[in-house]
């Protein structure tokens, strides 16, 4: 069952945004070759704390930090270890954070120092698939059509989407409905309405869509690059409004 929110719970959503939007912000300073992950991981818990908020990945089906911190071929759900980021890699931090029980999740891909142009291409294609499937969030879509935009957006230009994984519905629970395939059929799927709020979350390969998966464990299973971004987004009476952006 898709959960409508009013314009009043959106506002509870908008706040609990913009803190994540901000801590993004933060990371990005800090992102750099040298930092581990470890230390990225006690930054965002700290700063999620000091905005009167719980971070909620942690202890999420036993998930081990704050933050999932995927590298490279990581696709997403990487554990906050001890390893130092290297220049040349780029690196996910997928995040949600509760403020006053209402959640926000947001993703961004960043590149550690001087990185490839191939990767800095494939980072870029899949921010930009994002926005080209929050053009077709709007009333008089169906769901798929947000699909359906992201997949050509990325396969057009030879890149592999995620199956695996998909966005979400989202709003006192992490993941409501419905599932958002980062694939799918133009005109199909439920009718998009005035007071949903979902994560819209393209996951991009290099390679290969497919994926290794083995517990937390998501790798490409090419070995090659992965790229993730992720925000919540909301329908609003006025269109779609980036929540973490
Ligand atoms: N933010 C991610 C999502 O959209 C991953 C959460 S997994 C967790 O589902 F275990 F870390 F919480
Ligand atoms: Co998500």
């Amino acid at each position: 069952m898709i959960n409508l929110k009013s314009p009043k719970e959106i506002e509870c959503m908008r706040k609990a945004g913009h803190i994540l939007r901000d801590l993004f912000l933060e990371l990005g300073e800090r992102v750099k070759p040298g930092v581990s992950l470890k230390k990225l991981d006690e930054f965002a818990y700290d700063y999620i704390k000091r905005h009167g908020c719980t971070p909620s990945c942690l202890g999420y089906g036993g998930f081990p930090g704050t933050i999932c911190a995927s590298v490279d071929e990581q696709v997403v759900h990487g554990f906050p270890v001890d390893r130092r980021l290297k220049e040349g890699e780029i690196v996910g931090l997928d995040i949600v954070l509760a403020l006053n029980g209402w959640q926000a999740d947001a993703t961004r891909t960043y590149l550690v120092g001087e990185v490839s142009e191939e990767k800095k291409a494939l980072v870029r294609t899949t921010e930009e698939s994002f926005f080209e499937g929050v053009k077709q969030f709007k009333v008089g879509n169906r769901l798929g059509d947000i699909s359906h935009a992201i997949q050509e957006y990325n396969e057009s230009r030879g890149y592999g989407v995620v199956r695996a994984m998909c966005g979400h519905g989202i709003g006192r629970e992490m993941h409501e409905d419905p599932s958002v395939p980062n694939y799918g059929k133009a005109g199909h799927g439920p009718k998009l309405e005035v007071g949903m709020v979902l994560a819209i979350e393209p996951m991009v390969n290099m390679g290969t869509w497919q994926v290794l998966e083995d517990g937390w464990k998501c790798v490409t299973l090419d070995g090659k690059p992965s790229a993730h971004y992720e925000n919540t987004v909301a329908l609003t009476e006025n269109g779609a409004e980036i929540l973490t952006l």
